[in-house]
């Protein structure tokens, strides 16, 4: 046992030279893990980046003898990124193919649709990505392996106040999603808090493309800094229309900015512009190299924050299989709450008594057409 722990510890620094010895072939049934996420449509980006994440998982647990001795596996649906697909993956994965636990969503709406059903059936969820405090709070079933809104909120408007000496900031919010809508709360609440002024409001609904009236709106406000937290696609087009409306106010965002797409999307638009996330594949952390190393020779790319979150958020639910000696979802339940120090490639995880990891956030500036590392800021 030593030997294979320890030798599970060398995998993960990625410097196994010896691909030949493994753990032992695991065998029997295999344990179902359910994963639904935007594979397709609008949020396509993040359902990619998680999916790559959650088989990459699956991929070393089995190489490292699997779940208590089985083999793991993943069954995926996909939401289409669409409202109320979520439920139906949901009810599909727990009534037909009785998964043990849950993976999913990234966008909070989505989760917060999905999590009653799993909360109902007394199956575990383990959310990499939902920032949305609502989000935990639907029950004792519902995990989070990253920060959640309040922090991540608190982060950018500090950041964007004493780093920046920003003093004016605008809103432009997708007031269909949930986690929109609380994030701009909390910014709002915490940039007023430091003497900083909330110059406009503006929303919009998740899968518009046109946002010229609101940016209008803003530049009449005189902003010197719009605060975005939407997704990748509509701030990408945000980013371009408020340049071409002479709008030079520096752009802000959450995680929701976090894809490849972002730049293709906006382009020099979001020159300038600061985001927070979870993760930087630039970190110096031994299990976070391996991790990107193993994601980059698979996928030709370094992960995204949300790939990295989904690969642990699949690996916590081993070790919790592991600790209840369990893969029954009650046991698995009980095990994942008393999670306090999992080694994670995002950094070290624990659940508090919400069920909620506590988990620094980097900064991202868009620099030079790249983002590019800024800080990292702890709780
Ligand atoms: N935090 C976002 C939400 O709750 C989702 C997200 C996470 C998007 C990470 C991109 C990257 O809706």
């Amino acid at each position: 046992m030593v030997f294979l722990s320890r030798f599970r510890l060398v995998c993960g620094l990625g410097l196994c030279l010896l691909p030949a010895v493994r753990g032992q072939t695991p065998a029997g049934e295999p344990v179902k893990i359910g994963f639904f996420m935007s594979i397709s449509g609008r949020d396509a980006s993040f359902g990619e980046a998680a999916l790559r994440g959650a088989r990459l998982a699956v991929d070393d647990l089995n190489a490292a003898g699997g779940i208590l001795g089985r083999p793991a596996a993943l069954v995926v649906e996909d939401n289409r990124s669409l409202p109320g697909e979520s439920a139906t993956a949901v009810k599909k994965l727990i009534g037909r193919d009785k998964v043990v636990a849950l993976v999913g969503e990234c966008a909070s709406s989505r989760t917060l649709e999905a999590a009653p059903l799993a909360q109902a059936a007394g199956v575990p969820l383990v959310t990499p990505a939902s920032t949305n405090p609502k989000v935990t709070a639907v029950g004792d079933c519902v995990f989070r392996v990253c920060f959640a809104d309040p922090f991540q909120g608190a982060v950018l408007a500090t950041y964007a106040w004493k780093n920046l000496g920003r003093r004016r900031a605008a809103l432009l919010v997708d007031s269909t999603a949930s986690y929109s809508v609380g994030l701009a709360e909390v910014f709002s609440r915490t940039f007023t808090g430091l003497g900083g002024e909330i110059v406009a409001s503006q929303k919009y609904g998740g899968g518009d493309k046109d946002f010229r009236a609101q940016l209008t709106a803003i530049r009449a406000a005189g902003a010197d800094a719009i605060f975005l937290p939407g997704y990748y696609v509509e701030a990408g087009l945000a980013a371009r229309q408020a340049r071409e409306l002479g709008l030079t106010a520096t752009l802000l965002g959450g995680d929701g900015f976090e894809a490849p797409q972002l730049l293709e999307i906006g382009g020099e638009a979001l020159e300038g512009a600061v985001y927070s996330t979870h993760y930087s594949a630039e970190s110096a952390d031994p299990l976070s190299r391996g991790f990107v190393e193993a994601y980059t020779r698979r996928h030709g790319s370094a992960p995204v924050g949300l790939a990295a979150l989904t690969y642990d958020a699949v690996r916590l639910i081993a070790d919790a299989a592991r600790r209840a000696g369990s893969v029954e979802p009650g046991a698995l339940k009980g095990a994942l709450a008393a999670t306090r120090d999992f080694p994670g490639v995002t950094g070290r995880t624990g659940f508090d008594e919400n069920r909620d990891a506590q988990k620094a956030a980097a900064i991202i500036a868009v620099r030079g057409g790249r983002c590019v590392f800024v800080e990292s800021v702890r709780p």
